[in-house]
This record gives C-alpha cells, sequence and structure tokens, in this order.
C-alpha cells in the first residue's frame, strides 16, 4: 500500500515538473520563435530556420537595431542535427558551428551592423567549404552601408 502510494505521489510530481517545463520553453517573445517549438532534427531543416530569424533580424538591424535586445536567442548547434550527407561531419566543421554559436550570441548582445556582417561572415565561410548551393542567397544577407 505504502509502495502504491510513493509511486503516485512520484507520477504526480513528474506531471507538475513537465508541466513547468514545457510552460518555460513555450514562453517566447519572437514572432518566429513559434517554428522552433517542434525543434526538427534534420541540419537542412535548422538551417531553414535560422534563415529566417537571421531575415527577421536583418530587418530590425537596418531599422533599429536596438530592438534586436528585447528577443532571447534560441540555443542550438547545428551539429547536433542530422546531416543530409556525413561527409562534412567533421572536427573543422563543429570548430566553424561553434564560432557561428558564439557569433550568434555575440550578435543578440550587441545588435549592430557590425555583429551582423560578422555572423553572415561565418555562414559564409562554412557554405565555402561544405555546402556552395546557398552561397548567393547568404551574400545578399550582407548589410552595406554607405
Ligand atoms: C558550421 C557550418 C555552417 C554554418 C555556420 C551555416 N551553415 Fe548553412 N548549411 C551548412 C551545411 C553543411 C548545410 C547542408 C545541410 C544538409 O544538407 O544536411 C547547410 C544548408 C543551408 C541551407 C540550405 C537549406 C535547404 O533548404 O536545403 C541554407 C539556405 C543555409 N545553409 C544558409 C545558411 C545561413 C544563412 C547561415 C548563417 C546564418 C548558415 N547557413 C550557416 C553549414 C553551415
Amino acid at each position: 500500500m505504502k509502495k502504491r502510494i510513493n509511486t503516485l505521489v512520484l507520477m504526480i510530481m513528474t506531471i507538475i515538473i513537465s508541466a513547468n517545463v514545457m510552460k518555460t520553453s513555450t514562453n517566447s517573445s519572437n514572432s518566429y520563435m513559434g517554428s522552433y517549438n517542434n525543434l526538427p532534427d534534420s541540419i537542412r531543416k535548422m538551417m531553414q530556420l535560422r534563415v529566417q530569424e537571421i531575415k527577421q533580424i536583418r530587418r530590425l538591424i537596418i531599422s533599429n537595431p536596438d530592438s534586436v535586445k528585447a528577443l532571447k536567442p534560441f540555443p542550438f548547434y547545428f551539429s547536433s542535427g542530422i546531416p543530409s550527407d556525413y561527409e562534412f561531419i567533421s572536427q573543422a566543421f563543429f570548430v566553424m558551428d561553434t564560432l557561428f554559436y558564439k557569433e550568434y550570441l555575440a550578435l543578440y548582445k550587441q545588435p549592430s551592423v557590425e555583429t551582423f556582417n560578422r555572423l553572415i561572415s561565418i555562414c559564409e565561410s562554412c557554405h565555402n567549404t561544405w555546402c556552395p548551393g546557398p552561397l548567393r542567397l547568404i551574400k545578399r544577407l550582407y548589410i552595406t552601408t554607405n
């Protein structure tokens, strides 16, 4: 009888804890955040989401860089996803991914044309090495100031 009650208490606690975790993880302020709620597992899909996010950030940087500070970054490493081709999974890829992530956080912390363009230059270097297809799209993301 006692064991049964213990199991019941444990179950209720698990439900309460997981409900709270779900509540905090869906508490987002960015409009594109909704798409992250079901974080997909392929690198391609992750890229597509980052591209959407970066395009929105780009618009904000052009109109009002400080407004980016009100948004929360959404942390994940591309290398945590499933690649369409395992050939590019290497030590160098992890290094580039880590660098990207560091600059991604820096962009949210200090949004400016400079931090934005620095992030895009990492998209470009990585793509130069492993995936030249989207390079044209990436080059168009740079913000040019005169
Ligand atoms: C660490 C390396 C790396 C970084 C940094 C990186 N990418 Fe990628 N990206 C890849 C690889 C590798 C693929 C191919 C993934 C696959 O096919 O599994 C890819 C795929 C893509 C795709 C194609 C998605 C599709 O629909 O097929 C786009 C677009 C893209 N990246 C844009 C970007 C942009 C924009 C950035 C910067 C904000 C960026 N990438 C940063 C490595 C990177």
